[in-house]
């Protein structure tokens, strides 16, 4: 059964992860245009906070795939290597939350790194949800690679874009200047692409300066994130008189 976006909002409350209400919304609604028989794949689903999202709007008869080797890489902001017996409790975790939420039935998770799950889940995606490694080159293979499987009129989420330089390295590399990606908007730090570009020189342009245009709150987020790891953001939360806070 769909549930409605607050009451799923609510199921989330005490799981651990870095979805802001606002980026649960994007989510929710990208979720709710799969149609039955279509497929909606996450890249990297750490404790389950965005699969429970995806799968509690998804209709019935859609698949969902949770891609996550839950191995202990690229677990979270500044946890890059060296996490392996927290990865196992994410595992666990993960297990857990889903069945809590009343989804663990609706998704299959492929416990692999996303290059070797394209072999396991062949077909074409709806809606994708790019959250795993966020170093350049993991990144850039899975909108590449993974976005080539995504049906023309489809969507694909990009969490941590213009916020983390390798997410945004490969934007850049290969999203700005896209003759297939259209760039629809954020929510904080997650982008929204349709596979729908009109075709033409004009088009191209128009989506190339869109995005251009968040590279000043790159810079921004750039800024925020030095700072923070200088342990300066005390004096951050001083100038701006808001609590200092990771960007996402
Ligand atoms: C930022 S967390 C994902 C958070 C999750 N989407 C959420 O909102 O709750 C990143 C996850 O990516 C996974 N990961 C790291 N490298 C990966 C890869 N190559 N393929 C798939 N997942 C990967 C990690 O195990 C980790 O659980």
């Amino acid at each position: 059964m769909v549930k409605p976006f607050d009451e799923v909002l609510t199921s989330v409350a005490d799981v651990e992860g870095w979805m802001s209400p606002d980026q649960a919304r994007r989510l929710y609604d990208a979720a709710r245009t799969a149609a039955p028989g279509q497929r909606i794949v996450e890249i990297g689903s750490f404790r389950g906070r965005s699969m429970i999202v995806l799968a509690s709007a998804a209709e019935p008869g859609v698949e969902l795939v949770a891609i996550d080797p839950h191995a202990g890489n690229d677990r979270g902001p500044q946890e890059i290597e060296g996490f392996v017996a927290e990865a196992q409790d994410d595992h666990a975790v993960f297990n857990r939350n889903l069945a809590a939420a009343g989804v663990a039935d609706r998704v299959r998770h492929v416990r692999s790194f996303s290059d070797a799950a394209l072999v396991d889940v062949p077909g074409s995606v709806q809606v994708l949800y790019v959250d795993g490694a966020h170093r350049f080159a993991p990144a850039r293979a899975d909108i590449r690679d993974w976005g080539n499987r995504v049906e023309p009129g489809g969507t694909m989420l990009i969490h941590d874009s213009f916020s983390s330089v390798g997410v945004t390295l490969a934007i850049l590399r290969e999203l700005m200047w896209s003759s297939q990606w259209r760039y629809v908007g954020r929510a904080r730090s997650m982008t929204e692409y349709r596979r729908d570009l009109p075709a033409g020189l004009g088009a191209k342009v128009t989506n190339a300066l869109r995005q251009l245009a968040q590279l000043p709150w790159f810079v921004k987020n750039l800024g925020i994130k030095v700072l923070m790891s200088a342990k300066l953001g005390g004096l951050l939360s001083k100038v701006t008189g808001r609590p200092a806070e990771w960007p996402y």
